[in-house]
């Protein structure tokens, strides 16, 4: 089965030109063959296909690539973000409620929280989206968080060094060997990376270090939450060992930035985080203008971000952290999917892989000039149209 969407004002294909990252054409044509992308190129030479859609003048981009989540968890903090914003500081301590609720739910009741928040984000566009545990703490519990973010993407990551449990609040290195030992044992064959929050409060750079290197000798491959709450050696620390990327990067020193220029790992800022804790924006530009990758994700949790749009976090990305609609857009397709070593989506060219959103505007700009208005017309993901 075979799909022509044609009459398309602007195709952002993320297939770089010499002097255009985000690959734009103007009048053009998608040709969708089953799960893939056919062919794409000017309307005027497209393919006959056993159906065409007429795109009527709007854009189409690549589905978004939501690199960073943590959506296998049960209650919420509403209550948190009050006080928040009456003035309460963030603290990852509050992560700590959060496991206590996820503990007291059944798999059944996970699962299916879990698919509303994968609904929620297919209706705004995202089409691949990575998932962490890190609020079970336990072998049993974040084994069953793996388990059940595999039923639903390729993307797990093993977080079972997102904070260190009340139950090991006095012995945290004991807590790290049974994170790098049996927690790992049971964890890593559900999952494909390794994380660890590396900042004041959480986990040391030598703890840090340990989590990481246990993973990669498991076959994970490493990815890193570091400087969301103040500045530290957890970039470095990323860059040395490889990893794909490291998320928040709300304080970076200049070294930092030096490193993470010169490396191939990515930088994911979540502006949804400063947003809904008040921290201060990262500054994108400054960042970009200096070589550093950037990807956008929403990072969605019940703690420090709660939304799952990455048409927000496009439109803050945008207004407050000094990017342009086309960076913010490449950063949340061709950048998400850097920041998991993937070349068969974020981008729309023959062979990638069919995950595509029609948007109710004729420029991608849109995402960002109006901000909040539910934009997403069609979206195919693998080729399926879901309306
Ligand atoms: O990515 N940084 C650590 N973890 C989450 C916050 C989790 C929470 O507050 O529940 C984050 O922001
Ligand atoms: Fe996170």
């Amino acid at each position: 089965m075979s799909t022509l969407i044609t009459n398309i004002a602007e195709v952002t294909t993320n297939v770089p030109t010499r002097d255009d990252r985000t690959g734009t054409l103007t009048d053009a044509a998608v040709l969708i063959d089953g799960e893939r992308i056919a062919w794409v190129g000017p309307a005027a030479d497209a393919p006959a296909a056993d159906e065409v859609v007429d795109a009527a003048g709007r854009a189409v981009i690549p589905g978004f690539v939501d690199s960073h989540s943590h959506l296998v968890f049960g209650g919420d903090r509403a209550a948190e973000f009050e006080a928040r914003m009456a003035g309460q500081k963030y603290a990852a301590g509050g992560i700590r409620s959060t496991v206590a609720a996820t503990r007291a739910s059944t798999d059944d009741e996970l699962r299916t929280r879990l698919r509303g928040f994968l609904d929620e984000m297919l209706a705004q566009g995202t089409t691949t989206v990575e998932i962490k545990s890190g609020y079970g703490l336990s072998v049993a519990d974040e084994e069953r968080l793996v388990r059940l973010a595999a039923e639903v993407t390729p993307e797990v990551t093993f977080l079972g060094a997102h904070v260190v449990p009340a139950e090991y609040a006095d012995r945290p290195d004991e807590y790290v060997d049974l994170v790098t030992g049996p927690m790992l044992d049971a964890c890593a064959p559900h999952a494909k990376w390794i994380d660890v929050f590396c900042e004041t409060g959480a986990f040391t750079v030598a703890q840090s270090r340990r989590v990481l290197e246990a993973g990669i000798a498991r076959g994970l491959a490493p990815r890193v939450h570091a400087s969301q709450l103040g500045p530290g050696e957890g970039v470095r620390l990323a860059v040395e060992l490889g990893a794909a990327s490291i998320d928040h990067g709300t304080y970076l020193a200049d070294a930092d930035i030096d490193a993470l220029a010169g490396s191939d790992t990515v930088l994911t800022l979540l502006p949804g985080v400063e947003f809904s804790t008040r921290q201060p924006y990262p500054n994108a530009r400054r960042l970009i203008d200096a070589g550093v990758t950037v990807a956008l994700a929403c990072d969605t949790n019940p703690g420090s971000s709660f939304t799952s749009s990455m048409p927000f976090c496009i439109a803050v990305a945008v207004r407050d952290m000094g990017m342009t609609p086309a960076e913010a857009v490449w950063a949340a397709t061709a950048g998400g999917a850097k920041a998991l070593r993937r070349d068969d989506v974020g981008v729309i060219a023959p062979g990638a892989r069919a995950d595509l959103v029609l948007l109710k505007a004729p420029t991608r700009i849109h995402l960002a000039y109006r901000p909040g208005v539910p934009l997403v017309d069609t979206v195919w993901k693998d080729g399926r149209e879901i309306r």
